[in-house]
């Protein structure tokens, strides 16, 4: 497909922007990157890297105008990348309103269900789009980021992105569109459920997942997830090489059983954490109210309740407000059991 002229803006560039933000940049493609004044302290010394894990490898020292922290640089966007954690939605919304031209598409490459929503509503004049980024991005050393593991970026159907998939393509980051967008950020939801049980394991997301009885921790709150969205009608889509559906039950296997069927996920790099853990250690908020909560709230809105991932919710915030504490996998196992066999009790 030819390349036509596309202005990207990617707002909120931190690990995910300035990943997509670099495989772009190295595509050729017209790229502003808006984040935050520390890495754009990081980027005026050293160059922005980007790698993957099938040793792509692109490396650029940005002019200032490649990377900025003014929302005022989104004036001419053709397309716009939302990547905040989901706590920013609002305010990213609302720098981005008085700036963007009507009609600017705009991406939201969050996780979570609600982004898009959140946005479209702040963004009333322009039209918000869901995508999935179903790779993890780590931040190796400031200024390189790497892509732990494969993927293929999925975005909803629409000819409002053609200007900018033949970028995408040429960067190796091809957008596959999708009509079933809701079943498939819930599908990826199942996934992040970890997120937060890495985060109060306190380990490396390999030696967490190494242990049953965490792994029966993420099960219950799969099992509980999986079982609303049977109940609203949401039909989860094969997003790893197990069916979503059986997720629950490999993770509730034996140690032996679960290594030979789950490979793909246990070549994680040995260091690697969830971001939910890298917050807490950091003492930012954690995005658990768009995880864990939305579970809550589907739930909420189907008129039952979701026991398992509300304690989820309640034990982050406490880590939250701190000291953060290490829940070993045995005691967190009860305590989500409790909670479960509490609600059923009371019903
Ligand atoms: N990283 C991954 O591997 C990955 C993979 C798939 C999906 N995701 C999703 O992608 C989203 C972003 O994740 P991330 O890991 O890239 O988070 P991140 O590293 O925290 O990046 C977000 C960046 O946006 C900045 N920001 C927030 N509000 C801003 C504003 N008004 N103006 C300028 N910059 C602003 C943040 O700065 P402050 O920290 O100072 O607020 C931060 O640098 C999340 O929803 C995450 O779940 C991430």
């Amino acid at each position: 497909m030819a390349k036509l002229p596309c202005r990207i803006v990617i707002f909120g560039a931190g690990t995910l922007g300035c990943y997509l933000g670099g495989r772009l940049l190295s595509a050729g493609a017209d790229v502003t990157m808006i984040g935050r004044e520390r890495l754009q302290a990081i980027f005026a010394k050293q160059p922005l890297v980007v790698t993957d894990q099938r040793h792509f490898e692109f490396r650029e020292t940005l002019p200032e105008s490649r990377f900025v922290t003014d929302p005022a640089a989104a004036k001419d966007a053709d397309l716009v990348l939302v990547t905040t954690k989901s706590g920013d939605t609002e305010d990213a919304g609302k720098l981005l309103a008085p700036v963007l031209k009507p009609g600017t598409p705009v991406v939201s490459f969050q996780n979570g269900i609600s982004n898009p929503d959140r946005l479209a509503a702040a963004l009333p004049e322009c039209p918000v789009f869901a995508g999935v980024v179903p790779f993890n991005i780590v931040h190796k050393t400031p200024g390189h980021f790497h892509q732990a593991m494969p993927g293929q970026l999925m975005v909803t159907a629409t000819d409002k992105l053609a200007a900018a998939e033949p970028w995408f393509d040429a960067a190796g980051l091809p957008l596959q569109k999708r009509e079933d967008m809701r079943s498939v950020r819930w599908s990826k939801l199942l996934l992040n459920l970890n997120n937060a049980i890495n985060a109060l394991s306190g380990l490396s997301l390999a030696d967490e997942l190494a242990q049953r009885d965490y792994r029966r921790c993420l099960a219950l709150a799969q099992q509980e997830t999986l079982t609303l969205l049977e109940w609203a009608g949401i039909r989860p889509v094969k997003l790893t090489p197990i069916p979503m559906q059986l997720l629950p039950y490999v993770m509730k296997a034996p140690d032996w059983l679960f290594r030979s069927l789950a490979k793909t996920m246990l070549t994680i790099d040995p260091e690697a954490r969830s971001s939910m853990a890298q917050d807490i250690q950091a003492g930012r908020p954690t995005e658990v109210d768009w995880i864990n909560g939305e579970v809550v709230r589907l739930a909420s809105s189907i008129d039952t309740r979701a026991p398992v991932n509300q304690a989820l919710v309640n034990l982050i915030h406490q880590s939250e407000r701190g000291p953060a504490r290490s829940w070993p996998a045995a005691e967190l196992f009860h305590h989500l059991q409790h909670a479960l066999d509490e609600y059923r009790a009371r019903r």
